[in-house]
């Protein structure tokens, strides 16, 4: 039914179009009572076995939205609505900033794909911040908020601008994320070097303790699928160093590696972040590489290229103990959520392990004994 009204309805509209359409629909059911109920009970049935503790909090499963969808923090209870166990808003910067010239997001339908070049198009942290606030949730779930740098803000200032929006947005996250692995913005990912990333998170951690001071703040930081095998390490080991509590692997590729024989070589040219299918191999190396190295000290979430159960299922037993999807709900439709759900449940029925718990990393510790 949904792949019928995406090639007649949504495929024929520019993909920002589409998915702001989307994103009214989605709002106005989660804001009518009746229609709300009806889409929970039918796209987000609780599955006991899956219930996922991670971070310090309670989830009813592992799978969550990645951040990106909901940069502003208008639709979490819409997308609760839909299943996901989790949504990171953002990613949220100090100043508001209008992104990118359109056109900057490209679906490139054969390959289960998109490119955007977004620009971290958002309100700014204290915009969102207050709508965070005023926020009275309708479904409890997870709110994660990812924040990265304003793109005017010069990379040698970009710490202060970090700080910036912890300090409003820290006491409204369930758990906050560093985001240096967008490639849309200018230098960015320079930020991910161990030399530069150090004083960040240590900024960040700062700012969070000290503006909120009944808990701790789970802090977490996300890398690109483009970082080489020992800058993952790097990271890897500075995270355990600075005592952050997890890592989010991974963001979208600048790579284009065996594209462009199914989707047109035009789009293909698109500069931007590359999601969806072609990134699920390198995103779930780079996570079987992290679970290696830290095994169970940091909490990993497994993202990019998820597009069923089974592609959840394999970040689980690489490492993942939450996993998170963008690019194919584009593409599956408002069922993605439940589709995994349902097939981790059965995947976990008719596995050896007890609980999710005990599959996290298993592949991964059985390749390296
Ligand atoms: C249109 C679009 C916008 C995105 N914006 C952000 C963002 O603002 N911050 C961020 O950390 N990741 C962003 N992402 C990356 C996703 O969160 C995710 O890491 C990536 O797309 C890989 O997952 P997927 O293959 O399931 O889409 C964006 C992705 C897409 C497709």
């Amino acid at each position: 039914m949904y792949k019928l009204f995406f090639d007649l309805v949504f495929k024929r509209m520019d993909p920002e179009q589409a998915h702001y359409l989307a994103f009214r629909w989605i709002r106005l059911a989660a804001r009518t009572p009746v229609l709300r109920t009806f889409a929970a009970a039918a796209l987000a049935p609780r599955y006991e076995e899956l219930r996922t503790e991670a971070l310090g909090l309670r989830m009813h499963g592992p799978f969550g939205l990645a951040a990106g969808f909901d940069k502003n923090a208008v639709a979490i209870d819409g997308m609760a609505m839909l299943g996901f166990d989790h949504v990171e808003i953002g990613t949220v910067t100090a100043q508001a900033q209008p992104g990118n010239p359109k056109k900057r997001l490209f679906r490139l339908v054969p390959d289960r794909a998109l490119i955007n070049r977004m620009g971290f198009n958002n309100e700014g942290s204290a915009a969102v911040a207050a709508r965070l606030g005023a926020r009275v949730p309708v479904f409890k779930t997870v709110v994660g908020v990812n924040i990265g740098k304003t793109k005017v803000v010069p990379e040698e200032e970009a710490a202060a601008d970090y700080v910036a929006s912890t300090e409003r947005l820290a006491r409204h996250a369930d758990y906050l994320v560093v985001n240096v692995s967008s490639p849309n913005t200018p230098g960015l990912r320079n930020l991910q070097a161990t030399e530069s990333l150090r004083p960040l998170l240590t900024a960040v951690r700062e700012a969070a303790d000290r503006t909120v001071t009944d808990r701790r703040v789970p802090l977490l930081v996300k890398i690109a699928p483009d970082l080489a095998d020992e800058d993952v390490d790097a990271v890897a080991d500075l995270a355990l160093e600075l005592g952050l509590d997890g890592i989010i692997a991974t963001n979208t590729t600048i790579a284009r590696e065996g594209l462009g024989l199914k989707s047109s070589p035009d789009l293909v040219k698109e500069t931007g972040g590359l999601s969806g299918a072609p990134v699920k191999e390198r995103s779930l190396e780079v996570l079987r590489r992290l679970y290696a190295r830290v095994g169970d000290r940091l909490v990993l979430v497994g993202v990019g290229g998820i597009e069923n159960a089974e592609d959840a299922w394999q970040r689980i037993l690489a490492g993942a103990t939450l996993i998170q999807g963008y690019s194919a709900f584009v593409y599956e439709g408002p069922f993605y959520a439940r589709a995994i759900h349902k097939g981790l449940a059965a995947r976990l029925a008719a596995s050896p392990y007890e609980t999710l718990a005990e599959a996290v990393g298993a592949e991964t510790r059985k390749a390296t004994q």
